[in-house]
């Protein structure tokens, strides 16, 4: 059974110990759904001031909606399109600060105000993307950035 941890507050070392319980949780499993649901509901707990974890898998030339956290969300997000279209076609993270200033940003959930979207790249191929919304405005900063690729790079260990 899965115990929840009180967290110290120190985000560092918190996000440190994060990745650890993913790595934990994933070791013994080769499931990738099972391992990407439970990586969601991992960060769900962990993070605060999120109203959506989740992930979106590229399938045929698109990202397609996987195992998430949150209100029912898009399905289909082309190459291009919205934050974690662009995070797939630049091949990096995008901190949106105000998803409302992001040209193009697909709304969900109209309570999401920041965002942050990691890409997956397998042997360098995309695999998917790690999103994260936040109903504050700019919610995510460089230490989230540098720790959810650090969680990303722990889950591609695992796909
Ligand atoms: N906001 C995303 C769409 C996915 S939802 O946030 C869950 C985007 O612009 O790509």
């Amino acid at each position: 059974m899965f115990q929840t941890t009180a967290y110290s507050g120190d985000k560092v070392k918190d996000y440190e110990l994060l990745i650890k319980q993913l790595a934990a949780l994933v070791h013994d499993e080769k499931d990738v759904i099972a391992n990407l649901s439970n990586a969601s509901a991992l960060l769900n707990q962990f993070l605060n001031h999120v109203n959506w974890v989740g992930f979106y898998l590229w399938k045929e030339d698109e990202l397609v909606l996987g195992p998430f956290q949150g209100l029912p969300a898009c399905i289909r997000i082309g190459y291009g399109k919205g934050v974690c279209g662009t995070a797939v076609k630049e091949r990096k993270t995008q901190l949106v600060e105000d998803v409302n200033q992001f040209p193009g940003h697909i709304a969900c959930d109209s309570a999401s105000q920041s965002e942050i979207v990691i890409p997956i790249i397998k042997n360098n191929e995309i695999y998917g993307v790690l999103d994260i919304d936040s109903p504050l405005l700019n919610r995510f900063d460089e230490t989230d950035q540098v720790y959810l690729e650090k969680f990303v790079e722990e889950l591609v260990k695992i796909i």
